[in-house]
């Protein structure tokens, strides 16, 4: 039994990652092969063949979109139907498992559970990274640590005191309490900094001097993304005349306590200022590895410490603790067959916390 939600969305990769190669990658205790037919439709299948289990990710894909694996020749056609082998004319019966994918605005999402449960409109929007009033970096770093360490680190920002203090993160950060709100399994919060100084990744990327006002307001879209709205503004602007950036993250649980940590950051201002985008490029790759390097000590500690010794918490764990919980809860009801999960979020009320 996995110990993954699997009915939901996760980012399986970027669109420019698939093409006509075929590219394997493990999502949720599952080898996929990713590719795309000759009409450009992306297409992921279990990258295991029916015949013996060889990977067929390991194969080839011919121009009319046929996939063959490369130990004993089985050949799959695009909707994944065994079309035959070189070996007898009769064709064997097998088929290939293929995994419900949307293609939206450069990300691939995948859902690796119950096909049948598969539903678009469970998707964040993520019309930013399609938008030309917008512009972004992304890419996917890889984590050696679980899922579940990686969504806590984003949902309790505190950790940008200690851990980013020479970019994005001061006292102020720490020092603020947050509000949290939970809906359906959806966990949000946000933090108010007014008149703080501003940390240095700000200072240069808005070109701000202190005091400034920083707003942070995180989503979690369980099981696995997380998208932070973040606004800088010198002390006394109103809102709307703030600096506005996004970061989102694709939390996907890849193999065993290993993770794919897909970024993108964007931001609405001086769109084509080359040098502002590579400055901001390197610093949230800098600032990943801290993370990074913090979460796979952390998955040691874990790893090594099945038996629990019991973990203090404190208020600022509170949207962490509930995004926790919200990933428990699903994959209990994963468990117990029952369907639903993120689509309940419309018959609660939101609730505060
Ligand atoms: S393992 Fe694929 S054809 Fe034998
Ligand atoms: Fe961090």
């Amino acid at each position: 039994m996995s110990q993954h939600v699997r009915n939901g969305w996760y980012l399986g990769a970027w669109s420019h990652e698939i093409g006509r190669t075929l590219k394997q990658r493990w999502i949720t205790d599952m080898p996929v092969c990713f590719y795309r037919l000759p009409d450009q439709t992306v297409t992921a299948v279990e990258d295991r063949c029916p015949h013996r289990k060889y990977p067929l990710s390991l194969g080839h894909l011919d121009d009319e979109g046929t996939l063959q694996c490369d130990y004993h020749g089985y050949r799959f056609d695009g909707r994944g139907a065994c079309v035959g082998v070189a070996e007898q004319t009769d064709r064997p019966k097998a088929a290939l498992r293929r995994f419900p994918l949307v293609e939206r605005d450069g990300a691939i999402w995948i859902w690796p559970g119950d096909p049948e449960l598969a539903d678009e409109s469970l998707l964040p929007d993520t019309s930013w990274l399609n938008d030309p009033g917008w512009t972004h970096v992304h890419g996917v770093v890889p984590l050696k640590a679980r899922h579940l360490l990686l969504l806590e680190n984003l949902l309790d920002l505190t950790h940008e005191t200690f851990l980013h203090p020479t970019s994005i993160g001061n006292a102020a950060v720490a020092a603020t309490p947050i509000d949290v709100t939970v809906d359906g399994d959806r966990v949000g919060f946000s933090r108010r900094m007014t008149g703080i100084e501003a940390p240095p990744f700000y200072e240069k990327s808005c070109g701000l001097t202190s005091p400034v006002d920083r707003w942070q307001d995180g989503e979690f879209h369980p099981p696995g993304v997380f998208i932070l709205h973040i606004r800088v503004a010198a002390t006394g602007t109103e809102e709307p005349e703030g600096f506005h950036m996004r970061v989102l993250y694709g939390m996907t649980p890849a193999r065993g306590n290993e993770t794919h940590d897909f970024y993108a950051l964007g931001r609405d201002y001086l769109i084509d200022d080359e040098e502002l985008t590579t400055f901001q490029h390197e610093q949230q790759l800098a600032v990943m590895q801290e993370d990074v390097d913090a979460l796979e000590a952390q998955e040691l500690m874990y790893a090594t410490d099945p038996g629990g010794t019991a973990e203090s918490s404190i208020k600022s764990d509170l949207a962490a603790l509930r995004g926790r919980r919200s990933l428990m809860k699903m994959l209990a009801r994963e468990q117990h067959g029952q369907p639903g999960q993120q689509g309940d979020r419309t018959a609660r009320p939101t609730e505060s916390v």
